[in-house]
């Protein structure tokens, strides 16, 4: 064991400080304390406490037993095949403690070996984290590439060494959250495990069971014992109030009764707790109207959802990955469809979303075209195309050929026909929402504002990262509430189709390369810009994506899939006054109002040199850098740095 090999004289000389504050602290002030060691190194990480630190509540005095804790992240060498990934073991590992009983009640793995989108899962629970927690943080094998912005936030929270960190640095990290660090090392480069041991000194602040004689209080902080990472429901200096007030309502309220609102949830109660925090507050929520559905139904999910008083049943689970799931959503809607018969329209919504104020505001101006305009089938809360710079709009709404997303609304009718049709066989699976937008649509269309209304941010579960980061992350969440829709009727098929023509046709056409800089004009003085491209029909009615990719990406919109488009037509926003349309010709059903004689676009026959610049796509290069930080960090200039602050 070669500990703390690599930190220079000074760090070590603060963390020998540290380590001898605290025993001094322990002992003049005689605190109860356990000892904590955890180690990280390029072959997993770990964390053990020893220690009489969890005396049964019936008995303080009485010491259960020596070992309380020992937790390790090491990759296993198996190799997993199965769709959804199994837990990450390599990256950042979040351990948090009770301060008072060094109980461990919250550990989570987050794979930052990965640079995209990750990180933003290890913000979330760190800002969720209540203050006076004690938290561990290790490098289990690699996981500094992917701390980017987090980073930053682990500064602020007292870490040394966050800022500072190699690619492939190993780190551990004990604090306190919101006071003092306990111990914080690291090797920056080489292979050796290394090892913290310290004297972590238990808190013996009174928990606030002790203080509150309200049972609905006392059940929370009992909850909060055992939990972490649960935001203000677990905040001894600003709880969230309990039972939470009920938010105003709205100008269309009645649109929104008998509109149940089912989330469907599992094992994630953190996830759950926030996104059911933000739903409630919204304006137009119903307490009443809110049914949580269980697949899995742990005891912590159905604890919370007593403490909060919010609706809740189980539909039975089986299977496995993916199978599961489709099979879950299967049962949530048949659920529904016998619970709810007559209601106009379900909104359902997934554990890990987080609505905007205006989500119901939103839904309550729109819903009845569900009701009036059989070519939708569903209303979407989250934008196709609202990604940041090609969102300005918050009273716009927009229409397009679209799977349904993070927070939406289907008609009973469109349940039904979908429970009709729904595939027994596994051999036929798909992801539930795609399998419904490719099998049970049948050409409908949803209806979507060009500013989301729901922010998925649970992200992580997909394996592409990166496509996490250009989608979800990048799709700002309207903070405002109470936004009057522009013209919702425009939005019925006959009128969409008449003022999309009017547009298209009065609009001022593009002509040269869509991925040259001077493409898009730069006075933007013109409301409206089109673009003729050529587009060929594939097989089930779906565009050649190839042929429009490219161009998508160049003028920066929704690139990877066909969704969005209405009829071919894909509408970008380019700025406040700005509307760009791509027409694909022939597959779209505009392609009529291409002006005769102009020559189409076509990725397949432009001349080579012009093929260069639409691979390189200058213009939109730098939205997503790639920029590793710290690669040329050494053990002088961290000292310098260190030193210096
Ligand atoms: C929630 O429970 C209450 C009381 O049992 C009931 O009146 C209400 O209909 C339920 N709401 C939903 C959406 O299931
Ligand atoms: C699935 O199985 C049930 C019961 O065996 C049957 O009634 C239903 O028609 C089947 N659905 C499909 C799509 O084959
Ligand atoms: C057509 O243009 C008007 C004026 O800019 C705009 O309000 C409307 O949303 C556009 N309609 C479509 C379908 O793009």
């Amino acid at each position: 064991m070669k500990d703390k090999r690599c930190l220079s004289e000074l760090q070590r000389r603060r963390i020998q400080t540290w380590f001898y504050a605290i025993i001094l602290f322990a002992v003049s002030t005689e605190s109860r304390n356990v000892r904590l060691t955890t180690w990280s190194s390029k072959d997993g990480s770990g964390l053990e406490i020893y220690g009489c630190g969890t005396p049964p509540p019936q008995d303080p005095k009485r010491c259960e037993n020596d070992w309380i804790v020992n937790e390790a992240w090491i990759p296993s060498q198996q190799e997993h095949r199965s769709r959804s990934p199994p837990p990450p073991t390599e990256g950042i590992t979040l351990t948090v403690l009770n301060q008072r009983t060094a109980t461990l009640i919250f550990t989570k793995v987050f794979p930052l070996d990965q640079y995209w989108a990750r990180y933003v899962d290890l913000q979330w629970h760190m800002d969720r984290v209540a203050s006076g927690r004690v938290v561990v943080i290790t490098v289990a094998v690699s996981g500094t590439v992917g701390l980017r912005q987090a980073a930053h936030q682990l500064a602020q929270l007292g870490s040394l060494f966050a800022l500072h960190l190699t690619p492939m640095a190993h780190w551990t990290w004990v604090f306190v959250k919101g006071g003092r660090t306990i111990s914080e090392t690291v090797i920056l480069r080489g292979v050796a495990q290394h090892h913290a041991h310290l004297l972590l000194p238990l808190s013996d602040l009174p928990s606030p069971t002790q203080s509150s004689n309200q049972s609905l209080q006392q059940q929370r902080w009992q909850y909060c014992q055992l939990h972490g990472a649960m935001g203000g429901l677990c905040d001894e200096h600003s709880p969230d109030p309990l039972p939470p007030p009920s938010p105003p309502t709205l100008a269309h309220q009645s649109a929104l009764a008998n509109v149940p609102v089912v989330v469907t949830a599992g094992a994630r109660h953190q996830y759950l707790y926030h996104t059911l925090n933000t739903l409630l507050a919204a304006p137009g929520a119903q307490r009443s109207n809110v049914l949580v559905v269980l697949g899995d139904a742990p005891q912590p999910t159905t604890q919370l959802l007593r403490l909060i008083n919010v609706n809740f049943t189980q539909v039975p689970v089986h299977g496995k990955d993916n199978f599961k799931l489709f099979r879950y959503y299967r049962s949530v809607f048949q659920l529904v469809a016998r619970t709810f018969p007559d209601a106009p329209a379900v909104i359902f919504l997934d554990e890990d979303v987080e609505v905007s104020p205006d989500f119901f505001s939103f839904m309550s101006q729109t819903l009845w075209l569900l009701r009036e305009d059989p070519t939708l089938y569903c209303i979407n809360t989250y934008s196709a195309t609202g990604l940041k710079d090609r969102a300005f709009h918050p009273s716009r709404v927009l229409r397009g050929s679209l799977q349904v997303s993070w927070g939406y609304a289907l008609p009973l009718y469109f349940i039904r026909e979908a429970l009709s049709i729904w595939p027994n066989e596994s051999s036929k699976i798909y992801i539930y929402d795609y399998w419904m937008y490719r099998d049970v649509r049948r050409g409908r269309e949803c209806v979507y504002p060009e500013i989301s209304r729901s922010f998925h941010f649970g992200v992580g579960m997909n394996s592409d990262a990166i496509l996490d980061e250009k989608t979800f992350l990048s799709k700002p969440l309207l903070q405002e509430a109470y936004v009057d829709l522009m013209r919702v009727s425009d939005i019925q098929i006959d009128s969409w189709r008449r003022q999309l023509s009017q547009n298209i046709s009065h609009a001022t056409v593009l002509r040269g390369n869509p991925c040259s800089p001077n493409f898009i004009p730069s006075d933007l003085s013109n409301s409206h810009y089109v673009f003729y491209y050529r587009l060929d029909k594939l097989q089930e009615n779906l565009p050649n994506p190839e042929q429009f990719h490219h161009l998508f990406n160049c003028v920066y919109t929704w690139t990877f899939s066909e969704q969005g488009l209405h009829e071919g037509v894909a509408i970008v926003t380019l700025s406040v006054r700005t509307t760009l349309y791509l027409v694909g010709v022939p597959y779209s059903s505009y392609s009529y109002l291409r002006p005769p004689r102009l020559l189409l676009w076509d990725i397949d026959t432009i001349p080579e040199e012009e093929y260069i610049i639409v691979e390189k796509n200058e213009i939109n290069n730098e939205r997503f850098p790639f920029r590793v930080s710290n690669v040329d960090m050494t053990e002088e200039k961290l000292t310098s740095i260190l030193s210096i602050s």
